[in-house]
């Protein structure tokens, strides 16, 4: 290459970045000229063949092409990101909007919402109720005599009025019940307070669902076909449950219901201490004395109510260690979910 090879391609190198059109085509001529593989890296090598009386000259205006086109191909730079090319100074209209991240829902609104999916395909729909409690809905109408230990005051918390703040959603069955004829298919998920110590299991304040389906002729075969039909939504095709008597005073009889361990599908594991089964809910028949409290004729229907606890529920699905967790509200864990 000659010094006037040189020069004239400083020359073309200069006019294209002048009368380019954007900023993508004044990176192609950064690329094109001053990229590690690009021209002028190339031309520097080719300085030893240059003859000796034109080399000084020949460096020289290496360097020029060099700084000049750098410096021109930066002020271009400059001028189409302030927005030169259309015309509105310090603002591109053509560039993308900046993308502000959206919040995810709480893992706990997460799975009530799924839940209430599962009930709403059979045909339950969602009744509501207060946090705010009488004694009577909260314990009298749903058969629990004064003397059940949950009535102490070291189990649920009293409001100064005699109220309570609800220590579970079964209230809401007796308001349900007391504003409507049979049959009744509800579930009402909420919050319950409490008066546990926190840890990594307990929290004074945590959510449930409940469900209450009363009708003619409904039996505990209905019972353990939607309880069935809810495990597999929930946790997959191969999931079984078990009925396991128990104690509840507002239905007779009473059940814990445990599923399939979804870990090991049954086998046995550490998560489910060997036994292949996780308890996850409560249910039973509707004792006929909640029938009579709230006013329905306990020898012409018959009924079925399960309970379950939300937050314990999205543990296990999530593999959640400590119910904490759920409430502290540390961005970095709930954006997991
Ligand atoms: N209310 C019960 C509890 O809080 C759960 C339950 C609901 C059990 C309905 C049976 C029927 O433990």
């Amino acid at each position: 290459m000659t010094l006037q090879d040189l020069v004239d391609l400083k020359t073309a190198a200069l006019e294209k970045a002048k009368t380019a059109a954007n900023a993508e085509a004044l990176e192609a001529i950064r690329i094109e000229y001053l990229a590690r593989k690009g021209l002028l890296p190339k031309v520097m090598q080719e300085l030893k063949d240059v003859a000796p009386e034109e080399r000084p000259m020949f460096g020289k205006t290496v360097n020029e092409l060099k700084n000049e086109l750098t410096e021109l191909i930066k002020s271009k730079q400059a001028e189409f990101s302030a927005g030169g090319a259309t015309g509105a100074a310090g603002f591109d209209l053509t560039q993308p909007g900046q993308w502000q991240g959206l919040g995810t829902r709480h893992p706990i609104t997460q799975i009530t919402d799924r839940i209430t999916k599962i009930f709403q395909t059979l045909g339950f729909t969602v009744a509501d109720g207060p946090d705010i409690e009488t004694v009577w809905n909260n314990f009298d109408a749903l058969n629990t005599p004064a003397d059940h230990p949950s009535r102490d005051e070291q189990d649920t918390f009293y409001l100064n009025n005699g109220d309570l703040m609800r220590c579970h959603t079964s209230p809401v069955q007796v308001r349900y019940m007391m504003g409507h004829k049979p049959p009744v298919r509800i579930i009402s998920p909420g919050r319950c307070y409490r008066r546990d110590t926190p840890d990594a299991t307990h929290s004074a304040n945590f959510h449930q669902v409940e469900g209450l389906f009363v009708d003619e002729n409904v039996s505990l075969a209905d019972l353990k076909g939607t309880l069935s039909y809810f495990a597999r939504e929930l946790m997959g095709p191969d999931v079984k449950i078990r009925f396991r008597p128990h104690f509840f005073p507002f239905t007779e009889p009473s059940v814990e219901v445990d599923f399939t361990c979804h870990v090991c599908g049954g086998k046995g594991c550490r998560v489910c201490k060997n036994s292949g089964w996780i308890e996850i809910l409560g249910a039973g028949m509707v004792d006929p004395n909640v029938f009579q409290a709230v006013g329905y004729d306990s020898s012409k229907v018959t009924g079925f109510a399960f309970g379950m606890g939300i937050e314990r529920i999205t543990m296990i699905l999530y593999g959640i260690h400590d119910i904490r967790n759920l409430y502290e509200n540390d961005v970095r864990f709930l954006s997991q979910f």
